[in-house]
Formats: C-alpha cells, structure tokens, sequence
C-alpha cells in the first residue's frame, strides 16, 4: 500500500472507528462524509459521539472532488476531518496534475483526511498505491472483495503517533500486543491498560489467509478488469445505460464493482430491470441507497433529497452488474446478450439490456406496462 505502517483489524468499520478514534474526533464534532456510500463509513462518526455531515458527490464517478470539497470546506470551517470514499475501487482525486486535488485542499484549511478505500485494493493513483494520500487510509478483506480474509481490515498511515495509537485501541488499550508480550524479556502477564478500546485486532486464521491472497491479489483484479472490459466492450452501444467513468487507466482500477447507472430516457425502471435480470439468474445490487435517504441519518439530521441532486440522479437509475474474478467468457455473454440462454456475440443480442434498447421500437409495450420479454425478443431478434 506504500505507507510506513500498517496494522491489521478485523473489518474496515473497525479501521474506520479507529482511524478516528486516533484522530481525536468526538462529542459535538462534524466530520464530512460522502452520502454515496456505505453505512459504515457514516457510524463510525456516531460511534465518536460526532455528527457527519453529508455531502453530495460528482454525478459521473459518485466521488467526492476538490471542487466539492473546497466548497463544503467554506460552508463548515469548524470541520476539521473529512473521510474520502474511494468507490468501486475508482480513486478519488487525492492529486491532481499541477496541484488541486483533495490533499491539497485539505492541508490548506487543517482538515485531516480519513480514506475509506473498502473497495480498493489494489487501486492505484497518481503512480502510487492508495493507502497513503491522506492521514489514515481503511481497507477491507471482506468476502466480496479483491482480495478477503473472510472478514478482516487494515489500517495505513505515514504517522507513526497514529499508527501506535489504531494498534493499542485495536486490542482492548493494552500498552503491549501479544506478540510483543510473548516475545520479550519482560514477564508475559505484565501489562498495562493505557485507554478503554476495542477488541478490533485480526485473528491469526485470518491473517494466514490474507498473506496467500496477497499473493494473487493482482491477479485476481487483472481478472476483474477482465469483466469490465467485457461490459465496456459488450454494452458501450446501450444508448440508456451510462456505464462507470474512469479518470484512471484500467488497470489502476480495483474494479471492485461495476455500477451502471439507466439514464431517464430508459423504457424501464431500475427496480424493473433488476427484476428481469434476477428472473434470469443474473444477480445485481445496488450501491447505493444514499446515507440521506436513509431514515436514521434522515430523521436525526432532517435531511432532504433536494440537497444531494447528483446523488439523487444516480440513485434512481444505478445498479451493479456482477463482477468477481471467477466469472466466466460464457458467463459475461450470458449476462450481456442471450438472456435465453446460449452463448456467443455471433448470435442474435436478445438480453435484457438490448431488449431495453429495443423498447423504444415497440412504444405500444411500455404503455401496456407490462410485456413478455420471449416475445419481444422473438420480434427484435436480429434488429440490432
Ligand atoms: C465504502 C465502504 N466502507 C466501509 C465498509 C465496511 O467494510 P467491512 O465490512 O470490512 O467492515 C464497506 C463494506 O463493504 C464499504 O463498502
């Protein structure tokens, strides 16, 4: 991750609530935190006794910007930590070419940066690994991710004051770790407990599991780069489907996910789609439903949809298509084109996402608000 300390947790929530607690941040404190995004990067605020504060992000990579940043930077100036979601693996921009960028605009106001990079590892940025831009980076080695430990998480940083602070709290605020306990001349059961932590340290079975997917880690996102480029290549002609923008090369993405998003000018909606492709055994998931929609954050904080229009815009049409290193040439097809079930560009594109493209032929369908995908396939068979 090409920072000087790291220290192993048993999930990315527990690394964020660390990276925090490290940071100083409690009761009656605001830290900025993206809506898009998952619910962990958000408790942990309220675990500190802080309140986030939400905000919107860019509608083409669902990121956070410096633009963004230096204007909610201006609106709060008592903020004085930010966490930086990193998502689907794509980097948010921590530098910018000529200068700018996140870190920049950060260190210009003193506002510290957590980086929730649950999604990426291993992404790169600016000729660099993710894992050391801000004051303290998270990973996550969940099951789903690139690379997993079953559960498990990790903590990065430059600072060494951090770094020794995230590995007392992760272990019940021992001043020695185990390791450190069994191995000197000290007596073993002598320690001392400087602080109220957590109980956040990686179990060893995990830990074993991690190191043999270190090893393939960069193999198993080539093959998830794999299935991007198959949807790229497969989809880019679907005129409603807005697939994921990238500000980086393929291969610095983590391609942890593949979110698409239906433009408004779909036939149908997201929810319907989701439904065809389920009916098919293709499963999708959204990411995300945004923080401010959601009814803890929505109630405590009286937030309203109208303050997060480019988060709204997404959420309405976003969905992820499958994505993991295991997936199949068959598969991708399968999921891209023949929804019947045989396999091959060569064939006629009846999937669901060309049928969508195909509605627009056939206005009299979607009035009728409902339709039978076999026979509208059967008609546009060979139409596009
Ligand atoms: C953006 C983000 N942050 C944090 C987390 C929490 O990760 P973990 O399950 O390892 O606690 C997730 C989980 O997927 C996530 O998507």
């Amino acid at each position: 991750m090409g920072a000087r300390f790291a220290c192993a947790v048993n999930s990315c929530t527990a690394a964020l609530h660390l990276a925090l607690e490290a940071l100083g941040v409690g009761p009656g404190d605001k830290v900025f935190v993206p809506t898009w995004t998952f619910t962990a990067s958000a408790e942990v605020v309220r675990y500190m006794g802080a309140d986030p504060i939400l905000l919107d992000v860019e509608e083409e990579t669902s990121l956070l910007t410096p633009e963004i940043v230096e204007a909610a930077i201006q609106r709060h100036p008592e903020v004085k930590v930010i966490i930086v979601v990193h998502f689907a693996g794509h980097p948010a921009e921590m530098e910018r070419p000529g200068g700018g960028g996140i870190v920049e605009v950060c260190r210009r106001h003193g506002v510290r940066i957590v980086e929730d990079a649950a999604h990426s590892f291993p992404t790169r940025h600016a000729g660099r690994m993710i894992g050391a831009f801000g004051d303290i980076t998270c990973f996550s080695f969940y099951a789903n991710k690139t690379i997993t430990t079953g559960e498990g998480g990790m903590v990065t940083t430059e600072d060494e004051a951090l770094y020794r602070r995230c590995k007392i709290m992760r272990l019940h605020g021992i001043d020695r770790d185990v390791w450190a306990r069994f191995t000197s001349d000290k007596p073993a059961w002598e320690y001392d407990v400087v602080a109220p932590g957590f109980k956040y340290n990686m179990p060893d079975i995990n830990a074993a599991i991690g190191l043999a997917q270190l090893e393939r880690a960069e193999h198993l996102r080539a093959e998830r780069q794999r299935c991007a480029e198959h949807y790229f290549r497969e989809l880019g002609e679907v005129a409603c489907l807005r697939l994921p923008r990238g500000r980086v090369p393929m291969g610095d993405h983590s391609w942890h996910l593949f979110p698409v998003v239906l433009r408004e000018s779909a036939p149908l909606a997201r929810n319907r789609v989701i439904e065809l492709l389920a009916a098919r055994g293709i499963g999708t998931s959204v990411h995300y439903k945004p923080i401010h929609r959601m009814t803890y954050y929505r109630d405590r904080y009286a937030l309203k949809p109208e303050g997060y229009p480019n988060a709204e815009r997404i959420w309405h049409g976003c969905f992820s298509l499958p994505i993991h290193s295991w997936l199949t040439t068959e598969e991708l097809h399968y999921i891209t084109e023949n929804a019947e079930g045989s396999t091959g560009r060569s064939e006629t594109r009846n999937g669901p996402f060309w049928l969508m493209q195909n509605l627009s032929l056939f206005p009299q369908q979607q009035a009728a608000g409902s339709f039978s995908l076999r026979r509208i396939s059967e008609r546009t068979s060979g139409t596009s």
